[in-house]
């Protein structure tokens, strides 16, 4: 059946080409910002399209600034005006580009697209429903952020604006000035969302960086999602602490899984991590810990409340827990090959896949999301998942992300992103990082299937010891 002579949703098939999941049957959704410059439109369309695709959802924002730049090299505040009829002519063109390219990418599979744009008018925002919904049958959600408090409005012009390509070059006071009066351009011809003229609509209003929420006509499973996030996430400066367990030993046996104790140089690391924390001086931090042993031992010493979640727990290997790479591929040489195949959706007979993780996880990061400083102490195929939220990577880069034993990592947001440090303590660990090999068909020999296994410390003391291989 053809998408625009259907009433009823399409089935929609996520990346893993399945549509088990709930978040898979619905129309493909165009989430429209609403808002003033500098209310923080970007931060939200980025921070939502990372998290979207992070949890499986197709998801790409189109930012009309980006074509505008593209388009022209203005940048004064003049440009805006509502009386510079030839440059809104030019702005008018560069929204419907944006907006034709995120209707294209949601017929081409794509399943959420962000139009991060101004879209203060009345007018235009009549016209995305026209092109969105009328012509396209595509869902539309408005996300409209409203801010009357100075500060944030200066710090937020601060942080972005002053370093954004419109000001490359320029002194800040210059181009702060410039900026305000961008604002007030737009604010000549700004319609709010109103119930009275919106109320079949869908939307969201954001006071204040999300003071006070305002939600209109939800429709659907997405939009809730959309919704519930939005609510959780704020923007007060803070930093999360990544690590791993220490080496624990079953790591010295090259199993894994399991629920073992720390090595000896798993424990000077508990030490060490403890130490380091006191040196960073980190207010209010929380420590957050799997339920398993090493997780917890790992953080015994550090002075600061502590919780444990199930859900940090490693990914569960079923019937090759506690098994070494090489026993797995001895036993079990298809499955083997199969996860080399695809290690974001194998799943483990009787086991868990890593998107099985990514979602057993989701509860963390909103939780996170919420919360300020946080050290989460958990174990590598957890900590690749939530490294991944953090840094946008692919289910495919994530699989393979590099979380070194006896490291901390550090992240801090910036801007529209997040500044990572690895932060090495310097207390020798085995390495446990497995590359994808060359050769994973399912008739490759035992050779090739363990040609990156990292070397097995307890069959080679030499390697355990070699500097630098974590
Ligand atoms: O080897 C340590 C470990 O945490 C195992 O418990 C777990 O199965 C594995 O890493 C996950 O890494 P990968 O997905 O690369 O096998």
């Amino acid at each position: 059946m053809r998408r625009d002579s259907c009433k009823c949703e399409p089935l929609r098939l996520n990346r893993c080409g399945t549509a088990s999941c709930p978040h898979v049957v619905q129309a493909p959704t165009v989430i429209a910002m609403v808002g003033l410059p500098a209310r923080g439109k970007t931060f939200m369309s980025k921070k939502l399209t990372r998290y979207l695709n992070w949890i499986g959802i197709r998801t790409k924002a189109f930012n009309v600034g980006d074509y505008r730049r593209a388009a022209t090299t203005e940048k004064c505040h003049d440009f805006f005006r509502a009386d510079n009829i030839e440059a809104e002519d030019l702005r008018n063109k560069c929204a419907l580009m944006a907006i034709d390219d995120a209707c294209k990418f949601l017929r081409d599979g794509g399943e959420v697209a962000v139009v991060d744009a101004t879209n203060t008018t009345r007018d235009r925002r009549k016209l995305l429903v026209e092109l969105i919904c009328e012509n396209n049958n595509f869902k539309l959600f408005f996300v409209e952020s409203i801010c009357d408090d100075p500060e944030i409005i200066e710090a937020n012009i601060l942080e972005v604006k002053v370093c954004s390509p419109d000001y490359s070059g320029m002194d800040k006071t210059e181009a702060m000035q410039d900026f305000l009066q961008r604002i007030e351009h737009y604010r000549e011809h700004y319609e709010s969302m109103d119930y009275s003229y919106d109320k079949n609509l869908s939307f969201i209003q954001i006071f204040n960086q999300g003071e006070r929420f305002l939600v209109n006509k939800l429709a659907g499973h997405l939009q809730s999602r959309v919704v519930y996030y939005l609510m959780n996430i704020h923007v007060l400066p803070r930093t999360i602490y990544l690590t791993r367990h220490g080496e624990s030993q079953m790591n010295l046996q090259g199993r894994i899984g399991g629920d073992s104790d720390l090595s000896t140089r798993g424990w000077e690391y508990a030490n060490a991590l403890a130490k380091f924390v006191e040196q960073e001086k980190i207010p209010n931090l929380r420590v957050w810990t799997s339920e398993m042993k090493r997780t917890m031992q790992t953080a015994q010493h550090i002075n600061a409340p502590k919780a444990h979640w199930k859900a940090l727990n490693e990914i569960d290997a079923g019937i090759c827990e506690g098994m070494t790479y090489e026993e797995i591929a001895d036993k079990y040489p298809e499955e083997f090959a199969k996860r080399d195949q695809d290690k974001f959706h194998y799943r483990y007979p009787t086991g868990e896949s890593y998107q099985d993780l990514v979602s057993r996880l989701e509860p963390v990061i909103m939780e996170l999301e919420r919360q300020e400083n946080v050290m989460v102490v958990c174990h590598q195929a957890v900590a690749r998942c939530l490294l991944a939220y953090f840094q946008d990577k692919t289910s495919e880069d994530l699989t393979y992300l590099k979380v070194p034993l006896h490291t901390v990592i550090k992240l801090t947001p910036v801007a529209y992103g997040c500044r990572v440090e690895f932060k090495y303590l310097n207390i020798e660990a085995v390495n446990t990082h497995r590359e994808k090999p060359k050769n994973v068909s399912l008739n490759r020999s035992k050779e090739e299937a363990l040609s990156t296994v990292p070397p097995n410390p307890a069959v080679n003391d030499v390697e355990r010891h070699s500097p630098g291989e974590r």
